[in-house]
């Protein structure tokens, strides 16, 4: 069993990252594989609505040049997936908006490619925002016929330098709670 988490921020090792780890140490506690995924120095361009992923059927973009097909296998090849965005100007990243956008279209042409597969969103923010971005990341799975595990308080942890959100200690149970929902939804699920 596999979880893979994108972390949508601009800098690696900061809140967004800090966030996604601690969600992956439940999971390792059950033995769940996970794989972090940078957006950061990816490109990802985005969504062109050229509508090919609807006639091409084959699990993939049409726009073949950038980093976004990657992404789509890793996805693919998970049983479980988490968006990670910092708030930037009250949603998620660029990067982040581009994979939901793109893996999305893709997913919903292919007969729904990621169907019944969990997934949650995780969000780092200074002050103001998050829960706009949070329920950016949640359109992703929602429209995708995933499912969302919960938590206890909506996934989010303050902090503007890297690393600060490790002493929001409310965050950072969140994070737990979540973690051993997800784990605990995943080997209900799957055999
Ligand atoms: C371009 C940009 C826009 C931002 N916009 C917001 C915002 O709207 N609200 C907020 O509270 N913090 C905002 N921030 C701060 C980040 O969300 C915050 O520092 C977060 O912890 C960064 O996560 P990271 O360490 O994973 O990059 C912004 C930061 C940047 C670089």
């Amino acid at each position: 069993m596999k979880v893979v988490a994108f972390n949508g921020s601009a800098r690696k090792k900061g809140n967004t990252e800090a966030l996604i780890r601690r969600v992956f140490e439940e999971f390792e506690k059950e033995g769940i594989e996970t794989e972090l995924v940078q957006l950061s120095g990816k490109t990802l361009r985005g969504c062109i609505a050229c509508m090919k992923c609807f006639e091409d059927k084959d699990r993939r973009c049409a726009i073949n040049d950038d980093d976004m097909n990657f992404c789509i296998g890793k996805m693919h090849e998970a049983d479980g997936i988490i968006l990670g965005s910092p708030t930037y100007f009250a949603d998620v990243s660029a990067e982040m908006k581009a994979l939901i956008d793109r893996a999305g279209m893709v997913a919903i042409a292919n007969d729904y490619m990621f169907k019944r597969k969990p997934g949650a969103a995780v969000v780092a923010v200074r002050r103001a925002g998050s829960i706009h971005a949070f329920d950016t990341m949640n359109h992703f799975f929602t429209i995708g016929q995933m499912i969302i595990p919960g938590s206890s308080y909506w996934n989010m942890g303050f902090g503007l330098e890297k690393e600060e959100v490790k002493s929001d200690k409310e965050g950072m149970e969140t994070m737990r709670h979540l973690g051993e929902n997800m784990a605990w939804l995943m080997k209900k699920i799957i055999e």
